[in-house]
Parts: structure tokens; sequence; C-alpha cells
């Protein structure tokens, strides 16, 4: 019963979604579907009178239109207008709502999608339901609000009206009638669930498919496609998993059909029957002509009306489904939560890392391991360490991307899970070792830091003098106007040390208080990386820091340095000290020492 109320809410909050999409247009759409279902009907019955009439006249040798048929005449013809043009109005409204459709729910999805946290965007059940939300979206959904919901209401109308003709006949035929219908709907909703249910044995297939579908089309990893020739291996892998999926749902498609013929022959045979029934009320006077042909036709248009409902109700048993998924997917709660809100000051906070362990939610391994430090107000401190040592996950915790699993972080001795998120990315200025730039123009690209100084060319130009890009701009045609992506007319496609030129200007275009830098000179040669940094050193002159960089000619002027070896801090201490202790910094040092007096 509780299952029942349930499907009752959730089919309400689907026909709800054709609402936001346009509450006025949709209502229209709904609305003129009825009059366009009904008007047939009553051109049916204006029909019959006609026939009974000209019966009448041809027993009385009448040859003239009579006044009444001429009304009725005239009547038939209104209502023919009405029909076309509502029924053109009603295409119009289609088109309308499916555009307005992809770009309001596109976008809510969208919103919906990028608002998630990241352990949530790596969690499996939740990707599963956003790819079949992405699919469904689309396809299922907006059908089935824009098309299925206005389809089954119609017929409804129609149904409610003729059956309600039909009674007055004999009420034993509305039974009939409905004998096949609830068998069809029987056999749908068995083969809706189980066609919906493949969604969680083979989904992952459809993962695949899009993803190759995504590593095709994206140039970048096109690269690597054509050199390998995994371009076929793509595809294939596109083909396959692809036909996995389908192959399941066809094979159920296909004792779906084979049921439901079944049925049909049991259909005709009632049509048969209650048709027979009707010749024989007119061979025994019971029944006039045109009474004859308006239930005939009628009885027509219960039948297609009956099987439309069906139709649209097996539909609607397999698709509501993902409106379910959309709805679960807008219901995702973040797991990120803050607690009590403090707003920070606009100014360089300190920040302790307390006792700090972490796991990634996935994985039952510490990737840092009790790890404690502080860096006060307006200091600077370094981060060093081998690959997978834990530093870039000290940045995303910093971020407040994952929360600790045990231990404290504070930020002006408040525990960041109590900050104002906002207030206190206001204060970050930063560098992530896997940065993103888009397709957009340079100077958006640097600007999005700080857009509101967008237009503020001097700004823009003594940045990109701090990060030597200006030298790089100075040699393309557009000058800051070019776009970061071949695809467009102004656009270019740079090297890895441009790119990472332009994301350093994105954190020096904004003053920031807080800069965290994640290996952030990786991609760049020696001679400018020397320069950029000697940059980077007067920028973050009493702005709290914190970098994280291989290159220990550059850390070692760094107050603070925290060596970090398999998620635990080692060593800590400032360069001189550290070296003098001859542990593991010692040895990282002289090992990058070594490679460097070789080369
Ligand atoms: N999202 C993630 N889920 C699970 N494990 C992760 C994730 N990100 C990183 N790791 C693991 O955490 C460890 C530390 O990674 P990271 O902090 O990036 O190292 P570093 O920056 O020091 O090279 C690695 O073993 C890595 O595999
Ligand atoms: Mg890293």
């Amino acid at each position: 019963m509780f299952k029942f109320f349930n499907k009752i809410n959730l089919f309400w909050w689907t026909i709800r979604l054709g609402f936001e999409t346009s509450f006025v247009f949709y209502l229209l759409r709904n609305f003129i579907s009825i009059i366009d279902e009904l008007i047939p009907i009553a051109i049916t019955f204006i029909i019959s009178l006609i026939i009974n009439s000209l019966i009448y006249s041809l027993a009385h040798h009448i040859t003239i239109l009579t006044d009444y048929i001429l009304t009725l005449i005239i009547l038939s013809i209104i209502l023919r207008l009405v029909f076309n043009i509502t029924s053109e109005i009603n295409h119009y409204l289609i088109v309308k709502l499916n555009s307005e459709w992809d770009i309001i729910h596109g976008a809510k999805f969208l919103e919906k999608i990028s608002s998630l946290d990241f352990q949530q965007r790596e969690d499996q059940t939740i990707s599963l339901l956003y790819h079949k939300v992405e699919v469904g979206i689309d396809k299922n959904i907006k059908t089935l609000v824009l098309n299925t919901i206005p389809d089954l209401i119609l017929n409804l109308a129609g149904l409610l009206v003729i059956a309600g003709i039909f009674l007055t006949l004999n009420p034993v035929f509305i039974m009939l009638i409905i004998i096949p219908i609830i068998i069809n709907f029987i056999i749908d909703k068995k083969y809706g669930n189980e066609m919906y249910n493949i969604w969680k044995t083979e989904g992952e297939n459809k993962i695949h498919v899009s993803k190759s579908k995504y590593a095709l089309q994206n140039l970048n990893s096109g690269k690597e496609a054509k050199i390998y020739n995994i371009n076929k291996y793509l595809i294939e892998k596109y083909k396959y998993h692809n036909k996995v999926f389908q192959k399941e749902y066809l094979a159920k498609s296909r004792s779906k059909t084979k049921y439901l013929s079944l049925s049909y022959i049991l259909d005709s045979i009632i049509f048969g029957i209650i048709q027979i029934w009707i010749i024989l009320q007119v061979l025994n006077k019971y029944l006039s002509i045109g009474l004859y042909s308006f239930y005939i036709m009628n009885l027509n248009t219960i039948i297609s009306n009956l099987s439309h409902i069906e139709y649209a109700s097996s539909i609607i048993i397999n698709d509501i489904n993902y409106s379910q998924d959309y709805r679960d997917l807008l219901n995702i709660q973040t797991v990120i939560k803050v607690n009590k809100n403090y707003k920070l000051k606009n100014e360089s906070p300190s920040i302790e890392f307390k006792n700090v362990s972490f796991k990634y939610p996935k994985s039952h391994k510490y990737v840092l391991k009790n790890v404690s430090f502080k860096i006060n107000k307006g200091e600077s401190i370094a981060i060093v360490g081998v690959n997978a040592a834990g530093k870039s996950t000290i940045v995303k915790l910093l971020a407040r991307f994952y929360d600790v699993t045990e231990g404290e972080i504070l930020i002006d001795n408040y525990n960041i899970k109590d900050i104002n998120l906002e207030s206190y990315y206001r204060l970050w200025g930063s560098l992530f070792q896997e940065y993103s730039l888009f397709w957009f123009s340079i100077k958006e690209n640097i600007a999005i830091s700080n857009i509101k100084n967008i237009n503020n060319i001097n700004l823009m130009k003594s940045t990109t003098m701090k990060s030597t890009l200006d030298k790089d701009i100075k040699s393309l045609k557009y000058k800051y106007e070019t776009f970061l992506d071949n695809e467009f007319y102004m656009g270019t496609n740079l090297s890895g040390g441009q790119k990472q030129k332009i994301a350093i200007s994105r954190f020096l275009f904004k003053d920031s208080n807080l800069v965290i830098l994640d290996e952030p000179t990786s991609a760049i040669d020696k001679l400018s990386e020397d320069k950029i940094f000697k940059e980077i050193y007067k920028y973050i002159k009493n702005k709290t820091t914190l970098i994280i960089s291989h290159n220990f000619t550059i850390i070692k002027y760094i107050q603070k340095i925290i060596v970090l070896n398999h998620g635990e801090i080692v060593e800590q201490g400032y360069h001189e000290e550290l070296m003098k202790n001859k542990g593991y910094y010692y040895k990282l040092y002289n090992t990058q020492a070594k490679h460097f007096n070789n080369t």
C-alpha cells in the first residue's frame, strides 16, 4: 500500500516537471489535447444525427437540405476547423516544450552534478545514478512528461466520455473491453520492470559506452588514440558494451511482444462480439442506423483509447523509474556539511593540522597518518616528498574537498567544519597539480580568479609579466583574446608549460590571503622557473602559504619545510637544519643534486 502511494506521489512529482518546464504551455498542451480528443467524438455524433435525418428525408421524399441538416453541417465544419487549428497549436507547443525542457532540466541536472562532493562523484552508486539520469532526462523522462502523460490524460478523457455513452447501451461491454487491457497491463508491468532492472546488472556497460564516446570526441585523448591506433579499439568497445546492454533489452522486448500479440487476438474476438450484438439491435429496431454508425465508430475509438492508455501505462511503468532516479539524484545531500558557519575575516589565516589521519572514502589504506603542523598567519611552509607520499591529499583536505578521518584541521583556530566555505575560499589563491584551463580566451582563463577585474588591463599585464606569460602572448595573433581551443576561429593550442603559466597568472591575478601551490612549475623550463619563483616569493610575502614542490632549489628558501613519506611527517625544519640532520631530506636533496650535476 505504501509502495502504491509512493508511486502516485512520484507520478505527481513527474507531472510537476512538466509544469516546471513552463506552467502555461504545459497546461495548454494538456487542455488542447483533451479538446482534440473530444471533438472527433462530437463530430461522429453529428454525423449519426445527419444519417438519421437523411433516412427520415428519404422515407418522406424530402429532396432539399433542411435547416436542421444545414445547422448540423455548419456545426461539424466549425468543429473541424477548431480541431485543425488546435492540432497545429499543439504541434508548436510540443516543439516549444521540448526546447524549454532541454534548457531547464539540462541545466538543473548539470547544476546538481557539479554541486556534489568529490567523494560522492567517486561513489559507484551515485555514478550509475547520474549516468542513468543523463540518458533518461533526454529521452525517457522528457518523452514521459511531454508526450506520454498528456497522451494518457487525453485518452482517459475520451474514454470517460465514450464509456459513459456505452454504459447506457450495455454495461457488460465495458467489462469485456477492459479484459484484454488488464492482461496487457500485467504483461507490461512485468516486462517494464525487468527491462529497467537491466540497469542494475548491465549498467556499467552504459558507463563504458559514454566514456568511450567521450574519449573519442575529446581531442587530447584522441591524439593517443591515433598514435596507438586505439580509435578502433575504442569504437569496438563502444559497440560491444552498447550491444551487451541492448541484447538483454531486446530479448525482454521480444518476449513481451509475443505475449502482447496473444492478447490482441482476444481483443479482436471481443470487438467482433460487440459488433454483432449492436447489429442485432439495429435489425430488431432497438437502435437507429445513425446511432449504429455512432456506436461502431466510437467502438473503434474506445478500443484505440484503451490501447493507448495501456501503451502509455506501459511506458509510464518503465520510465517512471527514471523519474525516480532523477528525483533521487536531486535529493542527494552533499556530505560536506558546515556546522557553525563562522565567517572568516578577509586576511591571512593561520592553519593547523592536528593529528590528522585520512583514508579516501572508498579505500582502507591510510594516506595520511597522524599529521600535525602549523602555519602561522602570514608564514610560509613547504612540503616535500616522493610521489604518492600524500602531499596533494593535504591540499585536498585543506580545501575541504574531503573531511579528515581522524584529528582536526583548524583555520584561525576554528575547526574547518565550522567555517563558512564561501568566506574561506575567498581567501584562496591556488594552483592545483591537476589544474584545469577552459576553452575560452586567455584573458578569461586568467581573470576567473578575480572576475570583476577582467577589464583591468594594467593588472593583467603586470600579472603576465610575473608569470613570464607576456612573452608567449606577444607571439599570438589574437593576444589575450586567443581561445585555448583550436575548434574556435580565434583558437590555438599551447604547450604544457605555457598552459601552466596561464594557471600561475590566474592565481597571481587575485590578491589572495592564503596561497596554496601544488607543483606550480612542474612543466616550466628552469630559466622561466627561477624568474617566476622570484615573483612568487614577492607575492607570498606576509601571506599564509603552503608550497608543494620537488624542486629543492626553490623550497630551500622557505623557513619551514615538512618532509612527508608514506603519509607521515618524517622530518621538519629549515633547510640547513635538515641537511645537518642527514636524514631523509638530506637523502632526497642529494639525489636531486646528483641528478642535476650529471645533466
Ligand atoms: N580520490 C582518490 N581515491 C583513492 N585514493 C586516492 C585518491 N587520490 C589519491 N589517492 C591515493 O592517495 C595516495 C597519495 O596521493 P597524493 O596525495 O596525490 O600523493 P602526492 O601528491 O604526494 O604524489 C596515493 O597512493 C593515491 O593513490
Ligand atoms: Mg601530488
